[in-house]
């Protein structure tokens, strides 16, 4: 599988990637990616390409402390006993195959075919601790279907992950998005998930890379608090800044709610009661 059959928005995969490889690089790391410089020199990519200072000021400290953040909350549903793990546009993503899961964990990876065919085949020598189960699939289509066909049980608690994917949705496609999963997610499920809303540094700095990236960026939901509790989870929702100053990273101005005008960058979590 070529990287070239990747589209636009597969190839941001790459992007979260490169970051998770500058991260994993740093003696002071928050997550390690063993996987993520095999993947971009598979994809013939070193670095992401044009005028990236502004949109790695931005992002890098957000990969980092999410990563981290997300792999906590993944682990600590397994370690609380559930055994499916269903990470939703999972692009360039390679925790399927470097957490230490449980045995008896299934993991699912739903994303655009050509995206999860490129992951699968250069990673193909990896020795998981779980199956890997590729859906790949449109999110715009049946996905729900084929994630049950994949062998997915909605009669059995499952830990969703949304990384990466919010933003890149309108606020009523991602309560679709929310509708679906719940409708599969039996009680004790959990969700995980980060949304970076855009504000005009990130508008600049998106714009100083490739000024059609700023059509993948939409509003997501505009309150995730108020989007878990619609669609009957508890949420646990955090400002990336809290989460930063307490791994001592730089706060960036334009997600700093200290600063007037700043927008949002938030992490969180929910969890469908019992
Ligand atoms: C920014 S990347 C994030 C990947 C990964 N979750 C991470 O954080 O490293 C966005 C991913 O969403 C996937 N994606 C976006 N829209 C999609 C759709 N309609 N159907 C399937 N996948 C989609 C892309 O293919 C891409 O892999």
């Amino acid at each position: 599988m070529n990287a070239s059959q990747i589209d636009q928005i597969g190839t941001t995969a790459f992007f979260v990637a490169s970051l998770r490889a500058a991260e994993s690089a740093r003696p002071d790391r928050l997550a390690d990616d063993p996987h993520a410089r095999a993947l971009l020199a598979a994809a013939g990519i070193s670095t992401i390409p044009g005028d990236v200072a502004e949109f790695v000021a931005i992002m890098g400290d957000q990969v980092a402390v999410r990563t981290r953040y997300l792999d906590e909350a993944l682990l600590a549903a397994t370690a609380g006993g559930c055994r499916q793990v269903v990470l939703m546009a999972s692009g360039m993503d390679s925790r399927g195959y470097r957490l230490p899961w449980p045995d008896g964990t299934e993991l699912f990876e739903v994303d655009q075919q050509p995206v999860l065919a490129f992951k699968q085949d250069v990673l193909a020598d990896v020795t998981t601790r779980c199956p890997v189960r590729h859906v790949g699939i449109d999110l715009r289509d049946d996905w729900a279907s084929a994630l049950r066909a994949a062998g997915f049980r909605d009669d059995r608690p499952a830990a969703w992950l949304v990384e990466g994917l919010l933003y890149a949705l309108d606020a009523a496609t991602a309560d679709g998005l929310l509708e679906a999963i719940s409708r599969l997610s039996a009680p004790d499920s959990t969700i995980a998930f980060d949304h970076v809303e855009i504000g005009p540094v990130l508008t600049s700095a998106l714009t100083a890379i490739d000024p059609g990236l700023l059509d993948l960026w939409q509003s997501g939901p505009l309150d995730p608090t108020s989007w878990l509790e619609r669609h009957g989870w508890e949420p646990h929702v955090v400002e990336l800044a809290a989460l930063e100053r307490e791994h001592g990273r730089p706060v960036h101005p334009a997600y700093d709610p200290a600063v007037a005008g700043s927008a949002h960058s938030w992490l969180g979590t929910g969890r469908r009661p019992a």
